[in-house]
């Protein structure tokens, strides 16, 4: 079985680069797939306060005896919690069950609050220190909120991001790079908004692989962290066997070519 690449953090610590999200998954309904996904081979598992199951992921962590040193886990910190991260944070930590995880993220820059995600981020170093978080990151940061958090003098391990290939935030993925950032793609197949395209099915059939399969292969070969979900079995599998697709040079830059600025999520610069 393939396994996904571990990418190097900018803390001396690896991600998985490849792993299972799990936003809109309710909580009573989140074991099964969980169950599935850990089967399939998944160790890295995405969720968030927000979500609403970080109790059903504790669980279903729980119910699989996969020990605890083989995981990656990552949950996230919601935008009215920035002035309360230790507190919040500890929430999530009891909902899940665990002892630490691996990455907590500050959800959203949240404008309204007025940077208050700076007081966050110390708290969240003190965290780090604690050894009650294994590194610590952000999403949806535009290039101007990380430069605030450079100025702390510690930088994100990620920044979780909305990417696809028709909104694929190639000056986003650049500024994260250019710091040594790792960019993660949340919505990495556009809601299926990406999956039709007819520039993405001729590849897929040529590689005979699914449309799904060939853009989860265009985050990997860009070096993103990307964390697919899904309800389905079928499709959890075939997520997974994305890793076995390989594309060429000119099948990524066809692929580059669907940029359409299509952003389906809130525009960070707006959304608290
Ligand atoms: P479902 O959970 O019913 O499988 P994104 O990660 O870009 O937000 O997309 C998630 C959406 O894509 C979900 O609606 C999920 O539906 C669907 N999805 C996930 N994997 C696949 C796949 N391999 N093929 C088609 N649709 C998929």
């Amino acid at each position: 079985m393939t396994s996904p690449k571990l990418l190097p953090l900018n803390d001396g610590r690896t991600i998985p680069q490849l792993g299972f999200g799990v936003y809109k998954i309710d909580d009573a309904d989140v074991d099964g797939p969980l169950e599935h996904a850990f089967e399939v081979g998944y160790r890295h598992i995405d969720t968030a306060a927000l979500y609403h199951n970080e109790a059903g992921v504790g669980r279903a962590i729980g119910a699989s005896g996969i020990a605890r040193d083989e995981l990656f886990i990552t949950t996230k910190l919601w935008n009215d919690r920035h002035l309360d991260a230790k507190a919040a944070f500890h929430e999530s930590l009891d909902k899940l069950g665990l002892d630490y995880v691996d990455l907590y993220l500050i959800h959203w820059p949240a404008p309204k609050y007025n940077q208050a995600f700076l007081t966050a981020w110390q708290d969240m170093i003190e965290l780090r220190a604690a050894g009650e978080i294994r590194s610590i990151g952000v999403c949806n940061f535009r290039a101007e909120d990380l430069d605030e958090l450079a100025a702390t003098g510690v930088l994100p391990t990620v920044n979780q991001i909305e990417l696809h290939p028709s909104f694929p935030q190639t000056e986003m993925a650049a500024k994260n790079a250019s710091l040594g950032v790792l960019t993660e793609s949340w919505s990495p197949l556009g809601r299926s908004a990406d999956l039709d395209h007819p520039v993405t099915t001729q590849i897929a059939d040529a590689l005979g692989a699914t449309t799904a399969q060939v853009i989860l292969a265009w985050h990997l070969a860009h070096g993103y962290v990307v964390i697919p979900k899904s309800t389905k079995p079928e499709r959890i599998q075939q997520n997974w066997d994305s890793l076995d697709v390989s594309l060429t040079p000119e099948q990524i830059a066809q692929l580059d070519g669907l940029d359409q600025g299509n952003r389906i999520g809130p525009d960070p610069a707006e959304f608290s």
